[in-house]
């Protein structure tokens, strides 16, 4: 398909940089369009672990381009230091990425204020990733931001000063403020270094996607942490879902064939907020083991819970959901039974979708189901026929809450342990 979106259905880490990765086989393009280096995306391949944090996934695979939409907030160091990364790994980038010079830049003191904000904020804060996300698109909207153009540029130069004395007044002496030659200089290694990769990728697909090429966008953080949609005010600051790429990139909705959700088999969160389906205990540590979740950004132990349907069932409807990716699904095996959320109950009353109020999302009670777990998955397993009875029937429980079919399952890490399906609801 030409166009696809690809988006998390949870609260991140649901599993997009894989499903990504084997999407990416078939795509002349993977693109981002929100966010920024507080995405960890992770790509196994034969043994050798990526983690990408601004790079679109697709950056591994020689041969596919590569874009930055301007919809993102770019940490200029990050960026550099991932690209030198792969570099170093033999794996050439800058001549097939391209960055929009519309995008916002992300300054060392925005990293600065978000760790500042988060200490600063009462009972655990927000848990955010420290990656200056929150500053960086307040500027953006404040319209006192920097974007990509600016580098190398007199009136970037001048902007820089205005934005550095703005910030370091705001940090003050609570915090460690970069010194301003040392940001000039990183300006000056900017500028060298990207205004090259600068320009305008969003012509650049459109002519791509007019010659019949395919390109993935590839959405970052989940449905649930959306700036609007999500459990505010433990949301990122960017707009998550489908329509987030629309903005985020410059794509009409009319020119998107679909829209894959990537769902984890079960739920985790890390960061502060509401979580219905949470295992306390040492159930929930034991589904952190199996599933080796731990943050890919920060290293922070996820939150783990029981597969959350009200949360599925409001991604498809927000994101216009043609398709639905489910991930580690070899972490539930073995298990004799798994309790599904099917819906809630609030003050009585039963409800199929999350509450609008996250208040309301703390009190609610989930309403269970016992589905039939699943044995070992057969290795080399590649088609609906190798899929143990019980995995089929979670599926088809999750295509008929959500009312989008199943169309790949994830069984590992690697990209071999990918299982195309169609199970319809
Ligand atoms: P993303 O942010 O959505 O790209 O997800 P992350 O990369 O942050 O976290 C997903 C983790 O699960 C990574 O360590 C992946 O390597 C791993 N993973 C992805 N799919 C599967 C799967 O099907 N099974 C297992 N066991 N691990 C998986
Ligand atoms: P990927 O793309 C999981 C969470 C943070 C925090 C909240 C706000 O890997 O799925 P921020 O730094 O964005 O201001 O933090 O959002 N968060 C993520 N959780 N996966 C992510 O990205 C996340 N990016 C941000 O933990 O709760
Ligand atoms: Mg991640």
């Amino acid at each position: 398909m030409p166009a696809t979106i690809v988006v998390g259905m949870q609260w991140g880490d649901e599993g997009k940089g894989k499903v990504i990765d084997v999407l990416a086989g078939d795509a002349d393009w993977t693109v981002r369009f929100q966010g920024g280096a507080n995405a960890g995306h992770t790509i196994w391949i034969g043994g050798d672990r990526f983690a990408l944090h601004l790079l679109p996934s697709g950056a591994v695979r020689d041969g596919v381009r590569c874009a930055l939409g301007w919809g993102m907030v770019i940490d200029p160091d990050r960026l550099l230091a991932e690209i030198e990364e792969l570099e170093a790994r033999g794996i050439s980038i800058r001549r097939r990425l391209s960055i929009s010079a519309r995008a916002s830049l992300l300054l060392p003191c925005h990293r600065e204020l978000d760790g500042l904000e988060e200490e600063g904020r009462r009972s655990g804060g927000l848990g955010t990733t420290r990656r200056g996300i929150g500053p960086a698109y307040q500027d953006r909207a404040a319209r006192t931001g920097l974007v990509v153009a600016d580098l190398g540029t007199a009136h970037g130069r001048e902007r820089l000063r205005a934005a550095y004395e703005r910030l370091s007044a705001r940090i003050g002496a609570a915090g460690q403020v970069t010194p301003w030659e040392e940001l000039r200089a990183s300006w000056e290694r900017w500028s060298a270094e990207i205004t090259p990769l600068a320009g305008d990728p969003t012509e650049e697909v459109h002519q791509a996607l007019g010659r019949g090429e395919t390109v993935l966008f590839e959405g970052a953080q989940g449905t649930h942490l959306d700036l609007h949609a999500g459990t505010y005010p433990y949301v990122t600051s960017s707009s998550t879902l489908a329509g987030g790429a629309c903005a985020g990139f410059g794509i009409g909705p009319t020119r998107i064939d679909q829209v894959i959700g990537v769902a984890k088999a079960y739920t985790t969160r890390v960061g502060t907020g509401p979580f219905p389906t949470e295992l306390a205990g040492e159930e929930g540590e034991r589904l952190r083991r199996r599933g080796a979740e731990v943050g890919t950004t920060t290293g922070r132990p996820r939150r783990c819970g029981l597969l959350d349907l009200p949360l599925l069932r409001a991604a498809a409807r927000w994101n216009g959901l043609t398709g639905i990716a489910l991930t580690k699904a070899d972490v539930l095996s073995g298990r004799k039974s798994n309790s599904v959320a099917v819906a809630y109950e609030l003050d009585g009353r039963r409800i199929e979708i999350p509450p609008s109020s996250p208040h309301d999302l703390e009190r609610v009670r989930p309403v269970y189901e016992e589905w039939p777990g699943w044995e070992e998955i057969p290795e080399g397993a590649a088609t609906r026929s190798d899929l143990p009875q019980g995995l089929a029937r979670y599926a088809e429980r999750i295509a008929s809450a959500t009312g989008a079919p199943v169309v790949l399952i994830s069984t590992g890490p690697e990209r071999s342990s990918t299982i195309s399906c169609s199970i319809a609801p």
